[in-house]
């Protein structure tokens, strides 16, 4: 065989190299041009059949040949290697970053958001947060806030008793009581929001459970208008610069004069409509003037001392500001209420 031929041979495997375009097709031209069964092989295994003096020239243009022809390939090998890589990582859409935690956050219940609102409200006037039991003694409950056994609004405030004296607490105003008691007659500005139990049947209106923020002033010179303008400046905080209030005389045992607090219907603006049933006022709160009776009987001389009290439904507030239908919602837990209030919390 010619090494003309053999050139040949080189160039056709060289060209069919350059223009393999996938590792598959270089190994299909690997196969044809080095395996067993390829020319360059057969030619090889010819060797032995040559005249002895042209052996040594002829093996070294075949080894030569062969040595071209690998390294080529394997150039061509490694550069496929590397462009089948990239495309499939260009064509791979995978990602590789980790998707993170989902952490299904809830939101505070409104009821608590509006507690805590009411609280730092009063904060900011001054008022001090005071605390006490929610299993109360008659005395505290009743009897220190000028209700007596027989007091015909002791019908209006029937709840749990655990025995003939202790009861769950009717409302936090005997709060009132126990802080004249531990301030031994020097000046109060408390606050003290929390539970209180009525026998009630449960309604959308009512709950056997419910809270109150009661507010207890005493000092000298204490008047009505104190009364006045506090609830007035919570009453705006809390709904609004745009809303009013107004006192309509009302009657509690525990206060002289007494009065109910309403606010301008935030739905209507004081035109009348079906929240405030035409009224053009929502009652809000119960409060007045604390009774002589109750500071004497607290340990306060009704000649040197006055003061004023008031009770607010936390639950009713939650409700006037949020436009909520139901007190019971408040307890229910009901995640498709709960969640509507996220954003607020
Ligand atoms: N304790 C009353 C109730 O639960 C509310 C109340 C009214 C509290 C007048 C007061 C007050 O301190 O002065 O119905």
């Amino acid at each position: 065989m010619e090494n003309n031929n053999l050139l040949e041979l080189k160039e056709k495997a060289l060209q069919e190299i350059e223009a393999a375009q996938t590792s598959d097709a270089l190994n299909a031209v690997r196969n044809t041009y080095l395996s067993k069964k390829s020319e360059l092989s057969s030619l090889t295994s010819m060797i032995g059949t040559l005249p002895p003096e042209e052996r040594k020239s002829f093996g070294q243009a075949l080894t030569e040949v062969r040595v071209a022809i690998t390294s080529a390939i394997e150039e061509k090998a490694n550069s496929l290697k590397n462009k089948e890589l990239e495309e499939r990582l260009a064509k791979e859409t995978i990602d590789i970053s980790l998707p993170g935690h989902s952490y299904n956050l809830g939101g505070r219940n409104p009821f608590y958001v509006i507690k805590d609102e009411m609280i730092q409200i009063f904060l900011g006037m001054g008022f001090e947060v005071a605390d006490g039991p929610e299993v109360e003694t008659d005395l505290y409950n009743f009897e220190l806030l000028n209700i007596p056994r027989d007091h015909p609004a002791r019908d209006m405030q029937d709840t749990f008793y655990i025995n003939e004296n202790e009861l769950l607490r009717t409302h936090t105003s005997p709060v009132q009581a126990r802080t004249m008691e531990a301030k031994k007659g020097a000046p109060v500005r408390i606050i003290c929001p929390g539970k209180t139990y009525r026998r009630d049947d449960d309604d959308a209106t009512h709950s056997h459970q419910f809270a109150q923020i009661e507010g207890l002033v005493i000092d000298k010179g204490i008047n009505i208008g104190h009364l006045k303008a506090t609830l007035e400046l919570f009453a705006k905080k809390m709904f609004g610069e745009k809303r009013e209030i107004r006192l309509r005389s009302s009657y509690f045992p525990f206060t002289e004069p007494s009065v109910e607090v309403d606010i301008t219907c935030a739905n209507c603006g004081g035109k009348g409509c079906n929240m405030c049933k035409g009224t053009g006022y929502i009652e809000i709160l119960g409060g007045g003037m604390v009774h002589p009776n109750v500071l004497k009987m607290n340990g306060y001389d009704p000649e040197e001392y006055s003061g004023f009290a008031f009770g607010i439904g936390i639950e009713r507030v939650a409700i006037l500001r949020y436009g909520i239908d139901d007190i019971r919602k408040f307890y229910q837990n009901d995640v498709r209420f709960l969640k509507q209030f996220k954003k607020m919390s």
